[in-house]
């Protein structure tokens, strides 16, 4: 009977099901509908999308901001992941204060913070492995040498979550800050969220404060989403950088708020002559709706480190403020690599010293060695709709002597100049390209092609892959898995369809929602609204004493409707049981 085969599946006394807490009132309502009336949909949250879940709590875990959790976190993620190939697993993390040292995720996992839940990062050197220097930078960037694992750490993983009802993690950044200036580190600070050589990969609606260093940073990794995280540190600390997509493939960033000590978004891919024989690029990245605070920064940089190369980049809807630059490019002699096919559209600036900024001449190297011959293809960068005011200089572009930046395209900017603005808003040295319809007057190197030319830097026509990549790649089962379950429960049919959703007949009838589910696994993109549509509701036997049960069901009911509707490869749309 499906019912024993599910749970037979399921059982582990450290499995408790915190979902199932919250779905219980809903589903004793449920009783009601046996008469076929239809209740209120009623909303889950993401952690349903996974068929284990257990609390931290579970593993000797404390949230009195004083005991070690590192163990516990480690211990956890462990048991869980015997549950990679059986739906996945996450790992709930109430509120409370929760001190923790460095841990490593595992595949198919979620870890999902209550609102009220903050991870503190702990100040005991101990709790942080020392991994390997990154091949494609040859050293760590504070001390050569080894680097300290980030505190959420994951390497050879496919798909992760970390999420939360905006729950925080705490880097407690003072500590490494000072340590940093006073030259003490012999390794790396850590940073607060670090995927290796990871495939699908989520991070959302979660608050980073103080980190030790970089907030962010996927390297080596593909598709990638960061959407809904809120960022703070404070505008002097050192090197804590917002999000640092670095030599990854498709990633979206978007709906981001970010203050922060160095650039809000920093795009990378190696440094210097390890950066090039490593030669991974960072490539088909989207940037949207994006709020920056950085008065020593960029809202946006590629580079320095850009070894490797940065190409396709399509940024749109950034809104900076009290930020030294819009979008800096960063590059040297030595570099190597190339920044091509970047593409910026509408944004809208406040307070700002120089709105385009390219530099040539980067100082910082990983060592002597690096090939001066080595130099930076900087070539197809195009910006336009752009407002700024209160600014010092509108750009400052700076190639590199007998190696131009060429193809720059800037089209239909308005910048207000501050009251103590510079007397040259312009300067250009080592560029070549075209502008239309910018004010104030533009340098000479860049010369005007009037307003006929006003759309000339657009976005190129064709999407960038990352909107559908993520969703047909968060995969958790496969084809045969579903059949199995489709037999198992067999007794179950699908009765109805209705505008606004599935409705279901089993031996008794129920309402409930899988639109939260679905919304979360399927990654916020266009079909979601098609998704809502049909998936709002369905009816399911009320007497379901699993809340497990009830989402094999709901999957069971949008695939099976799916496939009746002709749509294909919806085993690959779903979210893993
Ligand atoms: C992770 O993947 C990389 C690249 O494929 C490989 O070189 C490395 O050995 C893997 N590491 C582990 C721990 O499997
Ligand atoms: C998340 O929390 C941060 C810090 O408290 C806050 O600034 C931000 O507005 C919150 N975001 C949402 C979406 O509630
Ligand atoms: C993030 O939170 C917002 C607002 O609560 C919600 O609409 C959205 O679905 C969440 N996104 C993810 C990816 O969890
Ligand atoms: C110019 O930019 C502004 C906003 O920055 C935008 O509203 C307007 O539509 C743009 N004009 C054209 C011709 O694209
Ligand atoms: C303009 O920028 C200056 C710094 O350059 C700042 O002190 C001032 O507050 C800004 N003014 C406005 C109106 O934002």
């Amino acid at each position: 009977m499906g019912r024993q085969w599910w749970w037979g599946r399921g059982k582990s006394a450290k499995v408790t099901s915190m979902s199932m807490v919250l779905v219980l009132v809903p589903l004793i309502l449920g009783a009601e509908a046996r008469k076929g009336r239809v209740l209120e949909s009623f909303e889950y949250t993401a952690m349903s999308c996974r068929g284990h879940t257990a609390s931290i709590t579970d593993f000797g875990g404390s949230g009195d901001g004083k005991t070690s959790n590192t163990k516990a976190f480690q211990d956890a993620v462990n048991h869980l992941s015997q549950y990679a190939s059986d739906g996945g697993a996450q790992l709930y993390v109430p509120a409370g204060q929760w001190l923790t040292g460095s841990f490593s995720l595992t595949s198919h996992f979620t870890l999902y913070l209550h609102k009220d839940a903050v991870l503190l990062a702990s100040q005991d050197m101990n709790e942080w492995p020392v991994l390997k220097a990154l091949p494609s930078y040859g050293r760590g960037r504070d001390a050569a040498g080894g680097r300290f694992a980030s505190l959420i750490f994951g390497t050879n993983l496919t798909d992760v979550i970390v999420t939360g009802a905006n729950g925080t993690i705490d880097g407690q950044g003072a500590f490494w800050w000072q340590s940093f200036h006073k030259g003490k580190l012999k390794y790396t600070r850590p940073y607060l969220i670090e995927f290796m050589y990871s495939d699908n990969i989520q991070i959302s609606n979660v608050t980073l404060l103080n980190s030790p260093s970089w907030n962010v940073h996927p390297v080596y990794s593909s598709n990638i989403l960061v959407q809904g995280i809120t960022i703070i540190a404070p505008i002097t600390s050192p090197n804590t950088d917002g999000i640092n997509p670095d030599s990854c493939t498709n990633i979206r960033i978007e709906d981001s708020y970010i203050v922060s000590g160095d650039d809000c978004i920093a795009v990378k891919s190696g440094w210097d002559e390890y950066g090039i024989s490593f030669g991974m690029p960072t490539k088909q990245l989207v940037i949207r709706r994006l709020t920056c605070i950085s008065p020593y920064s960029a809202a946006i940089a590629l580079g320095s480190e850009m070894s490797g190369g940065i190409q396709d980049v399509r940024a749109q809807d950034i809104t900076a403020i009290h930020t030294e630059s819009g979008v800096r490019i960063k590059t040297a002699r030595g570099r190597g690599g190339f920044v091509k096919d970047i593409y910026v559209k509408g944004m809208t600036l406040h307070t700002m010293k120089w709105v385009f900024w390219m530099t040539g001449t980067y100082k910082a190297h990983a060592d002597n060695h690096y090939d001066p011959n080595a130099l930076p293809v900087i070539q197809g960068i195009n910006y336009r709709d752009v407002v700024a005011d209160n600014v010092s200089m509108a750009a400052r572009l700076e190639g590199i002597e007998g190696d131009p930046f060429t193809q720059i395209c800037i089209s239909n900017v308005t910048i207000g100049m501050a009251p103590k603005a510079k007397k040259v808003p312009w300067t250009c040295t080592d560029v070549d390209g075209i502008t239309s319809g910018v004010s104030p007057r533009p340098c000479e190197l860049l010369p005007d092609q009037g307003p006929e030319k006003l759309k000339a830097c657009d976005f190129p026509a064709e999407p960038l892959s990352i909107d559908q990549v993520l969703r047909r790649n968060l995969i958790g089962w496969k084809f045969e898995q579903w059949s199995n379950l489709m037999s198992t429960i067999s007794i179950f049919s699908l009765s109805k369809v209705s505008n606004d959703g599935l409705i279901w007949k089993g031996n008794e009838v129920g309402v409930y929602s899988v639109s939260s589910c679905v919304k979360v696994c399927s990654l916020g993109s266009e079909d979601v609204h098609f998704w809502k549509n049909i998936m709002r509701r369905g009816l399911v036997p009320p007497r379901v004493e699993s809340f497990m049960w009830q989402v094999v069901l709901q999957k069971l009911a949008v695939k099976t409707e799916l496939v009746k509707r002709g749509v294909l490869g919806i085993e690959d749309v779903l979210c893993p049981l």
